[in-house]
């Protein structure tokens, strides 16, 4: 949050995902290496680094995989937020694990000493045009300049100096990475190797990234719709209870910005659904400690105004909420950032 908080840091939690996270990712490193050496024993330095190639590659795909299912996982069911709250380190590990794959395919060329090669593959243009021998490895390279982007531009630092909203824009290019690494694997080797372990890796892969998020704006269809304003404007959401104590629930109007409305016991209050950290979606938070958090990175933010306890500084603009004849009902008009609108029931 702004300066001198302290939601996102070091903390145990923190480091036992980061720690189980290692765990896994060296395990199944080591686990295909080991397979792969006794299928296929290499009987040259080459052939030996191929398999940590292959090993950290596959590990790399699965792992973006992984990176962009969190999303709509944590969407659809609350118990994988978890997963969500440290997204940040699985994305910058996905890049050092693409690295050190790129890093040994370097290792390759260097113990044959005949780097230029690869200069040579990736200018010649011509090859640029053809189907079979398509220079793969070039779509692997961008693919790797976007997950550096990504890593880079990860820090707080950079969502701050860019605003959540161009920061949130630029991660979208992790769907750019994914694209250009299917391409990668497909034109690559895929072509050379008779398995279907690599095309039920991508299609399996790619395939429910596309479905999870598939379901997950089918499900959120209703809300994007938009409520019809009644005739003065405002929106009827129904009585104080159809709004989860603690808990929120989102509405919209037709073609509006999403609206979460929240209830803490008698208390009623309505903010924009996006946080002002990473455009979160506060609806899908609680009530915790009498203050609206986020379920993505925890920040908070009071329910009367939208503010973020003091002395922190973020505010979201809120809407007027009323009670008409048992009625909730918000107003779809937002009102400046930081605007006490919240009412009590009494
Ligand atoms: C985001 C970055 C990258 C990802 C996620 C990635 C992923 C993969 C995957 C999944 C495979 C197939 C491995 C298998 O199942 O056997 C592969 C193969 C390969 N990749 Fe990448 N790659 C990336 C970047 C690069 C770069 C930058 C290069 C080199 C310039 C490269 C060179 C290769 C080569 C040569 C192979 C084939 C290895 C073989 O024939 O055994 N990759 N990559
Ligand atoms: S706390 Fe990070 S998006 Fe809300």
């Amino acid at each position: 949050m702004s300066v001198g908080f302290r939601a996102v840091q070091w903390n145990r939690k923190k480091l036992v995902y980061d720690g189980i996270l290692i765990v896994a990712v060296s395990l199944f490193i080591a686990g295909f290496a080991r397979i792969h050496w006794q299928l296929h024993p290499p009987s040259n330095l080459p052939d030996a680094i191929d398999i940590w190639i292959r090993a950290f590659g596959t590990c790399a795909f699965l792992m973006l995989t992984v990176v962009l299912s969190i999303g709509p996982l944590a969407r659809l069911n609350r118990r994988f937020l978890p997963l969500l709250y440290n997204r940040r380190h699985f994305g910058v590990l996905t890049f050092v694990v693409a690295m050190i794959h790129f890093g040994f395919l370097l290792a390759w060329y260097l113990v044959q000493n005949n780097l230029p090669n690869l200069v040579t593959e990736l200018t010649t243009w011509g090859d640029y045009a053809k189907f079979i021998d398509f220079p793969f490895k070039a779509l692997g390279i961008v693919a790797l300049l976007v997950l550096f982007l990504m890593a880079a531009t990860s820090h707080d630092f950079w969502l701050m100096f860019l605003t959540p909203r161009i920061w949130k824009a630029l991660h979208m290019g992790l769907y750019v990475a994914y694209g250009l690494v299917v391409a990668h694997v497909s034109l690559g080797i895929m072509q050379g190797e008779y398995t279907l372990l690599i095309p039920a890796m991508l299609v399996g892969g790619f395939g429910s990234v596309a479905a999870l998020h598939f379901i997950a704006g089918w499900r959120e269809r209703g809300t994007d719709k938009g409520l019809a304003p009644s005739g003065e404007g405002w929106i009827a959401l129904g009585s104080p209870d159809s709004i989860p104590d603690k808990g929120a629930r989102i509405v919209a109007a037709s073609g509006g910005e999403r609206i979460a409305v929240f209830r803490d016991g008698g208390q009623i209050g309505a903010l924009t659904n996006l946080c002002a950290h990473q455009n979160g979606p506060i609806g899908e938070g609680r009530i915790i400690d009498g203050l609206v958090t986020c379920p993505w990175h925890g920040y908070q933010y009071q329910l009367k105004n939208g503010c973020a306890p003091p002395p922190f500084t973020e505010k979201l603009a809120t809407y007027r909420v009323r009670l008409r004849g048992g009625m909730i009902e918000v107003n779809p008009h937002p009102l400046a950032a930081g605007t006490e609108a919240g009412i009590e029931l009494t």
